[in-house]
């Protein structure tokens, strides 16, 4: 009897506890989904819009561009003819917050029913406190009251139009601000998530020295290094990156003093410095907008220069040399991401990306790289999405690349998330200086080379070469998706080196609601009699190939 009563709470309780377990998956599942939310697959991050993976196929416009409708009329056409699904925009804290607490939401309302009317989502650009390390966007009220919300001060004791972070008032004025917009987004948009992520400020760095110089940041100098930042350093020694490590190792590895001690005298601990105190006012408004409304949230950063020093950039932002440092003062910002303005594309994603966090490019210089580069971001680091700034200069966007481009993007979503994470997605990026590549996948290794390695077209003579990329996915053994522009594919078995690698089959076509459908058989020609798959320069396409082995 007893022996029966054990068994059948001990079933009870696992069935309970099933049920239980069910129960709060469900639930979990359902209360995520609810919002736009980050979620992780195999070693890379998805992010999750309306319950499915999403990769923002974005554009940034010009700053003044969203400031009214009016202004905005003429350019979401342009959006759409260049298939995004996403356009990234400011919201203006003197626009939002004309006097103090008296809040206008009108225009944000209005750009999120115009983006839903245009299918498009938006993810919102925070500016306020700083925007590109000066605090122009502030309202007015902030503006004209330097007593109440003071300012930093260069080493001369000048004071500069930008917002000290060391004040409590500043902080409050932008934490408010930003927990309002946060509630605002929640009631007016959460069941339709056209707001999808939001940017915490804008390219914040330290302008024109490495540090603040006022009263207030002078004291929190003289300091100690905050308790939370040391035990961040010493839990994560081994994962701390190399810039970073160098720094405390050469002083030491110090577990306690001010800010000179531990990291020593110079510019590099000015930056430090700030980069910790900057990081911490921008995951605290973060924390309270999360707290109301938990979509991700993001911060950019304004790539530095190797030559220059702390102070001749905008020092002290969320750069790769400063990572460990934004990220120990606090988890509310979900990832820290790169502007690119500089061609360095390969060098500075991987810094990004080194410690395993989520790529996503807000910013990059609309030149006729931007398409190709933003193909093999997507490719190579799986990454969240891409944006152009100033997206709205094109002339006619419905002949632009980078329009032929995300509608490849744009059909082959499903099938890149299908496989995120798993080791079956790789993006090429070739150029004249880089001919070639090389991928190995599946079975096979595959050699991509840029279309004018041919030699078939007189423009292959010319200086300089158009941007060629690709993305290769593995669907099923032997079967890979090939999409991109300017590339010829050719093949080897990886295992068997002694076999020949041929094509059985390569098609041309699209994807029609998620269906697969071949528009052109590819061979003879097209295929150069099954020696390579190609993909010229001036065309988009994908390809869908099917290879094998003889001996
Ligand atoms: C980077 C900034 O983040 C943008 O807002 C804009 O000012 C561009 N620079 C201009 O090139």
């Amino acid at each position: 009897m007893i022996f029966n009563i054990k068994k059948d709470s001990m079933f009870n309780l696992k069935k309970n506890g099933f049920v239980l377990l069910m129960f709060l998956t469900i639930q979990f599942g359902f209360a995520q989904d609810k919002i736009p939310h980050l979620q992780k697959k195999g070693n890379k991050t998805q992010l999750i819009v309306n319950g499915k993976p999403f990769i923002i196929r974005g554009g940034e416009l010009g700053n003044s561009s969203a400031t009214s409708m009016e202004s905005m009329e003429p350019i979401w056409s342009k959006l759409t003819d260049m298939n995004l699904n996403t356009v990234l925009t400011p919201v203006y804290w003197e626009l939002i917050e004309p006097q103090k607490g008296k809040f206008d939401f009108s225009l944000i309302d209005n750009l999120i029913l115009k983006a839903r009317k245009e299918n498009l989502k938006l993810v919102f650009l925070w500016f306020a406190s700083w925007k590109n390390s000066m605090s122009s966007h502030a309202p007015a009220w902030v503006k004209l009251n330097q007593k109440k919300y003071p300012r930093v001060k260069d080493d001369k004791n000048r004071s500069h139009e930008i917002l000290t972070p060391f004040s409590e008032n500043n902080l409050q004025a932008d934490l408010s601000a930003f927990q309002k917009l946060m509630q605002h987004i929640k009631d007016f948009d959460q069941n339709n998530q056209t707001v999808i992520m939001v940017q915490v400020e804008n390219e914040i760095g330290m302008l024109p020295t490495a540090r603040d110089y006022s009263s207030l940041a002078n004291e929190a100098f003289d300091k100690q290094v905050p308790d939370e930042l040391l035990k961040y350093m010493q839990k994560n020694k081994e994962k701390l990156v190399p810039e970073f490590f160098e720094v405390w190792k050469k002083n030491g590895f110090k577990t306690s003093g001010n800010w000179q001690q531990v990291f020593g005298k110079g510019l590099h601990t000015d930056e430090i410095f700030m980069a910790w105190y900057f990081s911490k006012f921008t995951n605290t408004i973060s924390k309270a907008g999360k707290e109301t409304y938990a979509i991700p949230l993001f911060v950019n950063a304004a790539l530095n220069a190797p030559e220059k020093k702390p102070g001749e950039y905008p020092s002290a932002g969320p750069l790769p040399h400063l990572m460990d440092v934004w990220k120990a003062a606090g988890t509310s910002v979900d990832f820290l991401s790169p502007d690119f303005y500089n061609p360095s594309f390969k060098h500075w994603n991987d810094l990004f990306t080194r410690q395993g966090d989520p790529l996503f490019i807000p910013e990059h210089r609309f030149d006729t790289t931007a398409p190709f580069k933003g193909l093999y971001a997507i490719g190579h680091y799986e990454a969240i999405g891409f944006s152009p700034f100033s997206i709205e200069s094109v002339t006619d966007a419905k002949k632009e690349p980078l329009g032929k481009i995300y509608d490849f993007i744009r059909q082959l979503t499903p099938v890149i998330e299908n496989n995120k994470g798993t080791g079956k997605i790789e993006g090429v990026l070739l150029d004249k200086e880089n001919k070639s590549q090389i991928i190995k996948l599946g079975n096979y290794e595959f050699t991509f080379k840029h279309d004018y390695t041919l030699n078939w077209s007189d423009a292959a003579k010319d200086e300089i070469w158009p941007m060629a990329s690709a993305i290769i996915i593995e669907t099923e053994t032997d079967e890979f998706y090939i999409a991109g522009s300017g590339v010829v594919v050719t093949f080897k078995p990886l295992k068997n080196t002694s076999l020949n690698a041929g094509i059985l089959k390569t098609d041309q076509g699209k994807f029609e609601n998620g269906l697969w459908k071949t528009v052109r058989h590819f061979n003879g020609d097209q295929t150069h009699q099954g020696r390579h798959l190609r993909i010229a320069v001036g065309d988009y396409e994908i390809q869908k190939l099917r290879l094998y082995t003889y001996e």
